[in-house]
């Protein structure tokens, strides 16, 4: 183990050895690759979205029986079991939530007074203001290079732009995988780096291998962002189900959401007045229409059938641009210790001023 460190707000914050972050993707940051990238000093964040209450209570204590270090859940705070997953956060000791989409300003007090560090990800300025006004102790801001659900501005555009808006640490996320990513970011101010599609490329991920095997042969043309697979920006590998959905249309879209609406139901344990309530909820906070809603059961379920069930041409195979950069496996703890020894090396080769 690389004995290379850097502290920074993120590491104080936390606790952990590194400003790094592994963050929550659905059906991949699961028990194994979160207590793999905590062991080896990052902060490991499981993604809770695609699981129920009990799957979840017990992820969180596998983590717990593999490592001692510090570790993250990310959960969706519209959902409506929100509070009961926040529970679960706060009975068995997890050190940080981390939001999707910004929580509301109760359910920050609520998790800070419990002593959890309460970390959203948001994707714009105004939303980064609005959650450290509310009491957040830190945000993730993803650039628009970064992989899944994303927006229009680049990370070197975004990140300076949020560091000078608030006042709390700000994680750097969309586009990073390696030492001189981590150097660049701190550099505009970040307390650190968050990696998704980095990590998921680790032999720690559990995705099957062939589904890996598509992501290291994607060069960075190869990721394109749809808005067909549930009405919103989501960057993905392009492939010939992504070709195929772009020229699909309306019933046919519907017709699928449907399916996967089912199925997802199924999958999270959820009753149908649930569904509809989340629906509602959902639909409510952001004026969506009832076709947006039901759409929005696509992201999981095509996620799944590739992430878990390996089938590339039934599933989506969400990723950051920085997936045609990368083309090894190594586990968590080689790839921090390659990122923390890079870094070292980057910052001193960097020229002084006179
Ligand atoms: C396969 C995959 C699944 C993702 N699922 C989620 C998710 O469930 N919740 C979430 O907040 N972000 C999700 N994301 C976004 C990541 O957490 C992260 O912000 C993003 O990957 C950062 O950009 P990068 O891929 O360039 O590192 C996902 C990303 C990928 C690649």
């Amino acid at each position: 183990m690389s004995d290379a460190t850097i502290a920074t707000p993120l590491t104080a914050l936390v606790g952990v050895r590194h400003p790094i972050v592994q963050t929550g993707m659905g059906w991949v940051a699961g028990p194994r690759l979160v207590s793999a990238a905590a062991h080896a000093g990052a902060l490991g964040i499981l993604a809770s979205a695609t699981m129920d209450v009990d799957r979840l209570r017990s992820a969180v204590r596998e983590v717990r029986s593999r490592t001692d270090a510090p570790f993250g859940v990310n959960l969706r705070a519209d959902a409506g079991d929100a509070a009961e997953r926040v529970r679960i956060i706060i009975d068995e000791g997890v050190k940080v939530a981390s939001f999707a989409l910004a929580p509301s300003r109760e359910l920050i007090a609520r998790l800070k007074d419990a002593g959890v560090v309460v970390i959203p990800s948001i994707g714009a300025r105004r939303h980064a203001e609005k959650v450290a006004a509310w009491g957040a102790d830190a945000v993730l801001v993803q650039g628009g290079e970064g992989g899944g659900h994303t927006g229009g501005v680049a990370t070197t555009v975004l990140l300076p732009q949020v560091v000078d808006a608030v006042d709390i640490p700000v994680i750097a996320a969309g586009g990073f995988h390696d030492g001189r990513g981590l150097v660049a970011a701190l550099s505009y101010g970040a307390a650190g780096v968050a990696m998704g599609t980095r990590f998921l490329l680790t032999s720690d991920s559990t995705v099957p291998e062939a589904v890996k095997a598509r992501y290291l042969a994607a060069a960075v043309g190869d990721v394109t962002v749809t808005t067909k697979v549930d009405g919103l920006p989501h960057r993905m590998l392009r492939t010939e189900l992504v070709d195929a959905l772009e020229r699909s249309g309306r019933t046919a879209s519907l017709l699928r959401a449907v399916r996967h609406a089912a199925a997802f139901r199924r999958e999270s344990g959820m009753s149908w007045p649930r569904m509809v309530r989340d629906g509602l909820a959902m639909k409510h906070g952001k004026e969506l229409t009832w076709s947006q809603v039901l759409l929005a059961a696509n992201t999981p379920m095509m996620l799944k059938a590739s992430m878990v069930d390996g089938r590339t041409d039934l599933g989506v195979m969400a990723s950051g641009q920085v997936a045609g950069l990368i083309d090894d496996l190594p586990s968590c703890a080689e790839l921090v210790d390659r990122i923390m020894a890079e870094a070292t090396t980057a910052l001193r080769a960097l020229p002084r001023p006179h």
